[in-house]
């Protein structure tokens, strides 16, 4: 039976910060920091009925739920628990290791939701680097969102999706991308490289995006479809101001803000080795 909506709301609220916004039960939504209610439609097929489906780098779970929604047979969700395994550059202070384990409470709120929804989705902890067709199997539909810019090396996790992802199955990916590069460079493929403090590193073009994908032996099945990520209720809105008009960053995060994170998603389908 599903629990009544005021201890859902109660359950809900134990949590100081969500990274996604969850319909939990009629009326009771989370605080996530991004709303991908209205992206999902766009990104995943209607139907995944019967589909063996994996969710890369989960948190909250927003992705592994949408894919149950659609009928998957099953759906494994990975993660990182500890955000000390990601890949921090050495320049990283202990201030903002601590700012993102406490926001993700390890796992905290996908337990919370996938019990509320009664969900049967599998939790592994898994990085993406060690994806493995003898361990975990492989797949029909292999999602991964906003992960390549945090990865030091994020062609060789495009190659274990491609790894695990059964030879007629689907990768799709949804990552960061660089609008002022794109539009100045809509055919070279290049990025910003960031890699100072926190786990930021590739900011690449729409056209860098691509590359990567097919430099692990991905064949995008379509060109990839520039997309803004809503914010949620639990992100704080910037407003402009001189020390944010002036840096590159409070530029983008204003943007965010205002238009949603850019980004750029993509289905392809795995090359057979040479
Ligand atoms: C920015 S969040 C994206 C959440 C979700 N995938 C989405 O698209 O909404 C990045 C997630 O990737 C996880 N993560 C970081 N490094 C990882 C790695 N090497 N392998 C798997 N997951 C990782 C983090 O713990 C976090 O849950």
């Amino acid at each position: 039976m599903a629990p009544a909506p005021e201890t859902v709301r109660e359950r809900v609220s134990s949590r100081q910060s969500w990274y996604h916004t969850l319909e939990l039960a009629p009326g009771v939504v989370t605080p996530g920091w991004f709303d991908l209610r209205s992206v999902a439609p766009a990104v995943l097929p209607a139907s995944l009925t019967g589909q063996r489906c994996l969710d890369v780098g989960t948190f909250d779970g927003f992705w592994a739920f949408e894919m149950e929604r659609r009928g998957a047979a099953e759906v494994v969700a990975v993660d990182i628990v500890d955000p000390l395994a990601w890949d921090w550059p050495v320049t990283s202070g202990s201030t903002l290791v601590q700012i993102l384990e406490d926001r993700k409470q390890g796992g905290a709120g996908f337990d919370i939701a996938a019990e509320v929804l009664g969900s049967a989705v599998r939790y592994l902890e898994s990085s993406v680097y060690d994806l493995d067709p003898d361990r975990h199997g492989r797949f029909d539909f292999v999602f991964m969102g906003s992960l390549l810019l945090h990865l030091r090396d994020p062609v060789r996790a495009l190659e274990r999706l491609r790894a695990v992802c059964h030879p007629a199955g689907t990768v799709a990916t949804m990552d960061a991308v660089d609008p002022t590069l794109t539009r100045l460079f809509p055919r070279r493929a290049l990025a910003s490289f960031d890699g100072d403090g926190r786990p930021w590193w590739w900011l690449p073009n729409v056209a860098a995006y691509e590359r990567m994908v097919r430099s692990a032996g991905l064949a995008p099945l379509a060109p990839a479809t520039p997309i803004r990520l809503p914010p949620g209720a639990g992100q704080p809105v910037v407003k402009p101001s001189r020390a944010v008009l002036t840096t590159r960053e409070g530029r983008r995060l204003l943007g965010a803000t205002r238009k949603g994170d850019p980004q750029a998603w993509l289905h392809s389908r795995p090359v057979p080795a040479a």
